[in-house]
């Protein structure tokens, strides 16, 4: 869980900005929700020195980057950064091919705590060898980092990201729409529900230390409250990492409300690690299970279409057994409390069928425990 800069800011940032954010999750209380990485993304790095180590940009962090990551640390944080496994980064920067160990050592220094390595400029190199390089150097260097692979999906890395980093992307990149997707040239962007989509036939794969990737959070970047909060249950019932991408100095209590809510919360960091997975379908509503810890379950009713729909769901119709973790969920045998965290209230039990209206682009959640 952390914040990253690319979302919002894009190429635009600096050593005030990553400076305010600390302060801002420190000041919002998302750093003791848990939000505790602070990633700096593409457009930090100026030249190489005389030795071939890579420095910040002068311009816009002129005190270092060391520095920065002490400023960082010392608001109990940690600091993450990016690169690239190419000759540049997407964004035009010194890449890291060829400067590998280097790289790691400089960032080992500095005090970098996760690393953030992209796929842009990488031509006749393959994947799983230049990740597997960038990890070696990592180990050298001596400083346990983090490591977010990011070749967006393009070399399956969930076959083989487990040995090499942390997580990894899935899909090219999320933009704050709903349902949705967008060609920018020969770029495709993703909304919220293609990603999932792909990340649902993924969730074998998924576990505690590695973990798909549907891309950093677009929560308080233009869509409307329940689509905000619809992505961010999505992202939770996927056990995802939940890397924000909003302007954290200027955001509504709506989003932080969203952004906090502990019993979400607890169902994306939930131990056991499980991925939740989409149970039924029909008519755009969805039902997604995630089986917790203990012998809880949380069951999301998805509206993904543009008209509020009502729902039922009879617990004591069939017993239900999650064939990936062999949890089940038999109500017939066992009688589960309902609570509904959104609405921070109990809502009865599953000796009776659950019944609500789930508004367009909006989520009904219940967690069920003994
Ligand atoms: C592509 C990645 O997918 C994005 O998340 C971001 O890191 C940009 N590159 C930066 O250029």
């Amino acid at each position: 869980m952390g914040w990253n800069s690319w979302n919002k800011f894009a190429c635009n940032v600096d050593e005030k900005l990553i400076r305010e954010v600390a302060d801002a999750l420190v000041a919002s209380g998302l750093r003791d929700a848990g939000y505790t990485y602070l990633n700096l993304d593409d457009c930090w790095q100026g030249e190489r020195d005389a030795q071939g180590f890579i420095q910040p940009d002068a311009k816009r962090f002129p005190s270092g980057m060391k520095a920065l990551a002490d400023y960082v640390h010392g608001k109990g944080l940690k600091f993450g950064i990016y690169s690239d496994a190419g000759s540049q980064t997407c964004g035009g920067r010194p890449g890291s091919r060829g400067y590998e160990f280097q790289d790691a050592q400089q960032y080992a220094a500095w005090g970098v705590d996760y690393l953030k390595y992209d796929w842009c400029n990488t031509e006749g190199l393959k994947a799983e060898g230049a990740y597997k390089t960038i990890t070696a150097a990592l180990r050298k260097a001596g400083r346990p980092m983090v490591l977010s692979i990011c070749e967006w999906g393009s070399d399956e890395p969930w076959k083989w990201g487990p040995a090499v980093g942390q997580l990894w992307r899935t899909t090219g990149d999320i933009y704050n729409c709903f349902d949705c997707t967008k060609n920018n040239g020969s770029w495709k962007a993703f909304g919220t529900m293609q990603i999932m989509d792909k990340q649902a036939q993924l969730r074998p794969y998924a576990g505690p230390g590695h973990w798909n990737d549907p891309d950093m959070l677009e929560v308080g970047n233009g869509m409307s409250a329940s689509e905000d909060r619809a992505h961010f249950t999505m992202w939770c019932m996927m056990a995802a990492p939940l890397i924000l991408g909003n302007d954290l100095r200027q955001m509504s209590e709506a989003t932080k409300a969203t952004l906090t809510n502990r019993e979400v919360l607890a169902i994306d960091q939930d131990p056991l690690g499980v991925q939740g997975y989409r149970y039924a379908a029909k008519d755009s509503l969805e039902t997604w299970l995630k089986p917790l810890a203990g012998g809880k379950w949380a069951v999301a009713f998805l509206n993904r279409s543009h008209r509020p729909q009502p729902m039922r769901f009879d617990w004591q119709a069939t017993p239900i057994t999650d064939e990936l973790s062999k949890a089940t969920l038999d109500a017939r045998q066992t009688t589960y409390r309902l609570r509904n965290p959104w609405a921070g209230q109990a809502a009865g039990t599953t000796k009776k069928p659950f019944a609500a209206t789930v508004p367009a682009h909006d989520v009904v959640v219940l967690m069920l425990s003994k």
